[in-house]
């Protein structure tokens, strides 16, 4: 997986006092939603934004150019999901992870709830022929937010080690 990072410029550029540039409004149908697919044709991308800026964004800006680029050249349906402005709550990873091992009868309605979440990002991927990571670097690392999501994502049975075939495999990242 390769995410996209953006700028070296550690915090700076998230200053209070840093001119923001306004992000290109992407070309969406309801661009209101937290997650948008756009009916095109060919093939399907996903889109993942880790970012908490909404503007002045400098990975949702390369993010951009990658979706301008594949509508551009017959790319198809883009799916987005933005887990720096929605994160995946920080509960779910564990409530997910333990689901299997928690008899039916005792199962929570936040282990349905984070196991259902897991199933609908992991459609998301299936569903793409190409997946687009715009992940920014905090802190030497990648954020909590993109843990999280990955965490979750590694607890659906198709991820499993063991789960038949690769569901991802071949997808260009
Ligand atoms: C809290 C914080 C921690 C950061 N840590 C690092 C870091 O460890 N190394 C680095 O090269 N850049 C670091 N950066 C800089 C970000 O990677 C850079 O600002 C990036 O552009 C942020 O993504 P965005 O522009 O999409 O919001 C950090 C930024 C913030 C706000």
């Amino acid at each position: 997986m390769i995410a996209l990072r953006a700028s070296n410029t550690h915090g700076g550029i998230n200053s209070p006092t840093a001119t923001h540039r306004a992000a290109p409004t992407p070309d969406l149908e309801s661009p209101t939603k937290e997650i948008n697919t756009t009916r095109r044709s060919v093939m399907n991308l996903f889109r993942l934004d880790g970012s908490f800026r909404e503007e002045g964004s400098q990975s949702r800006a390369i993010a951009d150019i990658v979706e301008n680029q594949w509508t551009a050249t017959g790319g198809g349906d883009v799916t987005r999901r933005h887990i720096g402005a929605e994160p995946i709550p920080s509960t779910y990873w564990a409530a997910a992870a333990s689901f299997g091992y928690t008899p039916e009868e005792y199962r929570t309605e936040l282990q349905h709830t984070a196991v259902a979440l897991a199933t609908e990002l992991v459609d998301e991927l299936v569903a793409a022929d190409a997946l687009l990571f715009a992940v920014p670097l905090y802190n030497f690392g990648v954020s909590q937010h993109f843990k999280a999501y990955i965490d979750l994502v590694l607890t659906e049975e198709r991820m499993a080690p063991t789960a038949p075939g690769q569901i991802l495999g071949g997808k260009p990242v």
